[in-house]
């Protein structure tokens, strides 16, 4: 039956997932479920009985009373355990709902059949072995992580960082591997040095068919928001912002010539952190390229997307940071491997911690509504 019928004819529907994406995106989940939700609910014993936007919030135990012409749509960002959870309450008519651009826009509303949420098969068949993939701020933490990954599924890997020693020891795995490895030096933050770089990589280096923008700065501009100085924007705007955006305007016209290319950059969904600003603002910067970009590239064989890793235990996010390096594989790889259109969409990498590559790739197709 259609998912939206469903939906539409449910004597009760409502919300479960009580967490950010539900309070920041509230009026948009009532728009696209195209009514006031009857019952919001949650796992949390603090929340049941509260209100919520006016709505009750109940506990499962009361939702799985509600009987079987029930619709639930989950509102948290890993939908699986809670689908999981309904599917083993009785409930039949489960919706998730997807979010974009780092999750304050809803992108739909889809169901979770559950017959078709099956394990998928473990043949992945690699769509970057032979490839050439440049890997920015590669030394350590995410992007030392990425390019092994990379390695892993056959592609050749040029290693960037500021100084050729750092990347000695990564070129190494990554030839041990079996493919080929290659290392390049600059201060992105530094124009002349980013231009010289981005000569060689023209004129030196194989062309490039795959790009991680990933080297990136935060650096601490003190306790006190209203005294970030202008040197902490500049700073902040050259390496995170200005750097990927001249890396992708010297590499992507190639990659257009080609007809093949992958840009994927590093980006964060942080917010509402008045301290971290400078930071804040550069990665905003760089998306709006992205997404202002992206419909330029419809049909010329190139694609460009943005990931948010997550907090992670790297250099950058420190020892207390929830969760490991190794987490930001596989969703970080995801605008390299999908072959749909992925141009100017967000991956959080952390809704793919824990699958496999085959499993992650179906995920964001269902997700983002890309297999149909
Ligand atoms: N860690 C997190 O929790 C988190 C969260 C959201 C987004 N991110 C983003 O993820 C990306 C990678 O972060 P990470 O945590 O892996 O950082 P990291 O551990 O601090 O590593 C940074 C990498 O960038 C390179 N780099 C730093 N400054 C540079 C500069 N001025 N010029 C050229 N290269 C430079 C470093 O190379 P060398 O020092 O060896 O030269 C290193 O390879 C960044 O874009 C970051 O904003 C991270």
């Amino acid at each position: 039956m259609n998912s939206r019928k469903i939906l539409d004819d449910a004597q009760n529907a409502g919300f479960f997932g009580l967490g950010v994406q539900f309070h920041d995106c509230y009026r948009q989940l009532v728009l696209s479920l195209g009514r006031e939700p009857d019952f919001v609910c949650d796992n949390a014993p603090d929340k049941w009985g509260k209100e919520f936007f006016g709505k009750r919030c109940i506990s499962p135990a009361e939702l799985s009373a509600l009987g079987e012409n029930t619709a639930v749509v989950i509102t948290v960002r890993k939908y699986e355990d809670i689908s999981r959870q309904l599917r083993e309450m009785g409930l039949r008519n489960v919706f998730t709902a997807c979010f974009d651009r780092g999750y304050d826009i809803i992108d739909s509303i889809r169901a979770l059949e559950f017959e078709g949420m099956a394990e998928k098969p473990e043949i992945f068949e690699s769509p970057v072995r032979g490839k050439w993939t440049l890997v920015t701020g590669a030394s350590r933490g995410i992007g030392r992580r990425i390019a092994i990954e990379m390695a892993k599924l056959g592609s050749n890997i040029i290693a960037h960082s500021r100084t050729i020693d750092n990347t000695k020891k990564l070129v190494d795995e990554c030839s041990a591997l079996g493919v080929q490895a290659k290392s390049i030096a600059a201060e992105l933050g530094n124009t002349d040095e980013l231009e010289r770089m981005l000569d060689d990589l023209e004129n030196r280096f194989p062309p490039i068919d795959i790009v991680f923008n990933n080297a990136g700065i935060s650096l601490a501009c003190g306790p006190d928001p209203w005294r970030i100085s202008a040197e902490d924007y500049l700073t902040h705007y050259s390496v995170n912002a200005v750097a990927p955006i001249r890396i992708c305007y010297r590499l992507i016209p190639r990659m257009i010539k080609r007809g093949f290319g992958r840009v994927i950059n590093i980006s964060s969904t942080i917010q509402k952190r008045p301290a971290e600003m400078a930071y804040a603002c550069s990665k905003a910067a760089l998306g709006k390229f992205v997404v202002d970009l992206a419909p330029s590239l419809q049909e010329t064989g190139v694609m460009i997307s943005l990931v948010c890793p997550g907090y992670v235990r790297s250099d950058m996010g420190g020892p207390s940071a929830p969760h490991g390096v190794e987490t930001v594989v596989p969703g970080a790889l995801l605008g390299a491997l999908l072959d749909c259109d992925v141009n100017g969409r967000w991956f959080i990498a952390q809704d793919y911690a824990g699958l496999s590559l085959p499993q992650a790739v179906a995920k964001a197709k269902f997700y983002y509504g890309l297999e149909e």
